[in-house]
């Protein structure tokens, strides 16, 4: 009865791991999903993560029980502080409701299921271009999809202009997509003074934001400075949804720690938004597994712990800035044709290299370097001793 069935094309970020997993050569390279890597190129567990992992492991007080449907209340609430701001108003005045999600992932579907059945506008803009999950999450969850304009290919910037035009003639009420920081694939984020112009815009139009914040820390490697937009967005008292990950901030990646956050104008506003939240989560996934999220508040409550996680996600973002560093020094060493400086310019997890699918496709054939063929590459999945051969790879693709 399912020979009818068609087979469904790999999904283009994490089907680049099935194609790289295939390759035999010793000198492929994985630059495809954001997953970062050791200068060794292997995968890296936060020693701080490690050992929050033991302190659970020997607390013989806890239980596998089913959790609150939305989740660990502690960790709601750290989750909530990290992203807002220990001393948020908004968290203050209990406008705020906070639910466990299945990482970033899950918190836009649960965030956008709500929005389908009890928000007055059912069109959401998203970024021209967006991670390539992004319309599918919300096309499923039930609403409609529009983009606006974002990245300027021949300045390789920020399209502000049309940015402004397209939120400008969006219909009032309208949901905006906003990427916290970080902006995956582009790694081209608003100044502070562009942020204020866009809120403005947007709060003067009653245009909803939803963040994705998926990159809190990894961008600058400071915590506070990557969530300035989100923050500049609660500090005015207005609605705001906010989907939270923990998959790169803490390594956490196949633990599927999230949270999804609605700011409200008031405090019985955000508790019965709360109540609607766990109609969505029910069906979905009933209730949201214990152990990642354990870890995240283990982390998130103790202050010397929470210091160290600090400093190895310094650590993991100082690693991609020098990468970028070494990859711009090696492609001006071989004179590779082009203005390369915005690998240095871009920031957070990916370079968008200005790379066209042919240029991608020969160097995934000819040099093993597996990437999206957007010409996204992970910066974190390079090293030292990677670079070379990635920058003799660019060179041969654009001198051909
Ligand atoms: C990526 O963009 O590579 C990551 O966010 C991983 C994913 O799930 O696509």
């Amino acid at each position: 009865v399912f020979s009818h069935v068609v087979r469904a094309p790999e999904d283009p970020i994490l089907g680049v791991t099935v194609a790289y997993n295939k390759d035999p050569s010793p000198v492929k390279l994985n630059l495809g999903v954001g997953a970062y890597r050791t200068e060794e190129g292997k995968p890296f567990v936060l020693n701080v993560v490690r050992k929050a992992e033991q302190m659970l492991l020997n607390d013989k007080s806890r239980v596998k029980e089913y959790l609150p449907i939305v989740g660990i209340a502690e960790f709601n609430k750290l989750s909530a502080q990290l992203i807002f701001g220990a001393d948020s108003p908004a968290i203050r005045e209990n406008r705020v409701t906070t639910v466990q999600c299945l990482s970033g992932t899950g918190s836009l579907r649960v965030g956008a299921e709500f929005l389908a059945r009890h928000y007055h506008q059912k069109t959401i803009y998203i970024p021209q271009p967006t991670w390539g999950n992004h319309p599918k999450v919300f096309t499923l969850a039930g609403l409609s999809v529009k983009t606006y304009r974002y990245y300027d290919p021949t300045t390789r910037g920020l399209n502000f202009q049309g940015l402004l035009e397209d939120l400008g003639s969006a219909p009032s009420g309208s949901i905006v997509l906003l990427h916290a920081c970080a902006h995956n694939p582009t790694g081209v984020d608003p100044t502070l003074q562009q942020w204020e112009q866009i809120r403005q815009l947007m709060r003067s139009k009653a245009l909803l934001p939803f963040f994705d914040s998926a990159y809190q820390g990894f961008a600058s490697g400071n915590l506070d400075e990557d969530a300035q937009s989100i923050r500049m967005f609660v500090t005015d008292g207005g609605e705001c949804f906010v989907a939270q990950s923990y998959a790169k901030n803490m390594g956490l990646y196949g633990e599927r720690v999230g949270a999804l956050s609605v700011v409200c104008t008031a405090a019985d506003v955000a508790s019965k938004v709360e109540s609607q939240l766990k109609l969505v989560i029910r069906p979905m996934f009933s209730n949201p597994p214990i152990h990642g999220a354990s870890i995240v508040a283990t982390i998130l409550k103790d202050s010397n712990m929470f210091n160290e996680w600090t400093i190895e996600l310094k650590a993991m973002a100082d690693r991609i800035i020098s990468m970028r560093k070494q990859l711009f020094d090696a492609l001006r060493a071989r004179g590779t044709p082009g203005d390369w400086s915005h690998i240095i310019k871009q920031i957070g997890m990916f370079t968008f290299t200005g790379l066209n699918s042919k240029q991608v496709e020969f160097m995934t054939r000819e040099y093993h370097i597996y990437m999206t063929s957007d010409g996204r590459i992970s910066m974190a999945g390079l090293s030292s001793k990677t670079v070379p051969h990635l920058a003799d790879a660019i060179h041969a693709a654009v001198t051909r």
